[in-house]
């Protein structure tokens, strides 16, 4: 069956010494808080992820992740950062796909599809994030897009590479905006996506993938979202820089 997850993505926030001290709060809650089994996932700037694997070393519910890699193993790419290198100091996981990413970045699907090889084949798992823009949803076309999100980026793994993947349905227009799709909208979305996995990869496939669902989720919307059918835990931005808000979404998760 498949793991619920709350991955808190800290974006370019934290100087060092706030970072630590942020996922040390975060690690002692969790463990005198938290009582199900609920996956935690931390993923800050790359100069913490050294620093905070170490702490997470003994903890079983709690990793890190890195929010960016690099598509080759190593080489002349000044200022760049490779799965390989990541995976070196004991880190599990890598956001990919996100929309900023994306946008800032500009990252196309055809390159995200290397990233998330590397991320594979030095044993990341990639938590890739796809979703639509104001525009697209009111042309109706979100689906479409989220679609071509998948097939572009994904649609080349084989099965068994693909259980290695989590998803974050990201609707642009909900990313540190504080407009939450209603839970009733993601969950449509996320059961799209559920069928076009099953379409693709197969009924188990479907039913083992984490859909995550991102953008100005809160303690106050949390339960009603994970309460949903295809909704299996979130990634949260801004709300997982304050300790007391990320355990109190990591604690509206009662599916456990
Ligand atoms: P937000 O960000 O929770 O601040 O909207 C979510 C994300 O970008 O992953």
């Amino acid at each position: 069956m498949r793991k619920n997850i709350i991955a808190g993505n800290w974006k370019m926030n934290m100087d060092y010494t706030t970072g630590i001290g942020l996922f040390s709060e975060i690690v002692n809650m969790v463990n005198d808080e938290v009582m199900g089994d609920q996956q935690v996932i931390v993923c800050p700037p790359y100069i913490h992820l050294n620093g905070m694997a170490q702490l997470a070393k003994s903890q079983n519910n709690i990793s890190v992740g890195a929010q960016n890699c690099h598509q080759a193993d190593k080489g002349a790419y000044t200022g760049e950062i490779s799965a390989e290198m990541i995976q070196s100091v004991g880190v599990k996981y890598v956001i990919l796909g996100h929309s900023e990413r994306r946008q800032y970045f500009n990252e196309s699907n055809t390159l995200l599809a290397e990233k998330v090889n590397s991320a594979l084949k030095n044993n990341l798992k990639p938590i890739f994030c796809i979703g639509e823009t104001l525009d697209q949803r009111n042309s109706n076309s979100h689906f479409e897009i989220i679609k071509n999100q998948l097939q572009e980026a994904l649609y080349h793994l084989l099965e068994t590479e693909f259980q290695n993947i989590i998803l974050a349905y990201e609707p642009v227009w909900a990313i540190g905006t504080g407009l939450t799709a209603t839970p009733d909208q993601a969950q449509e979305v996320h059961a799209f996506i559920r069928k076009e996995i099953e379409e693709k990869f197969g009924q188990s496939a479907a039913e083992n993938v984490s859909i995550l669902y991102g953008g100005s989720c809160n303690p106050t919307n949390a339960s009603e979202l994970f309460a949903k059918a295809d909704i299996d835990g979130g990634l949260i931005g801004g709300a997982s820089l304050k300790s007391r808000d990320f355990l109190d979404i990591i604690k509206a998760f009662n599916r456990g």
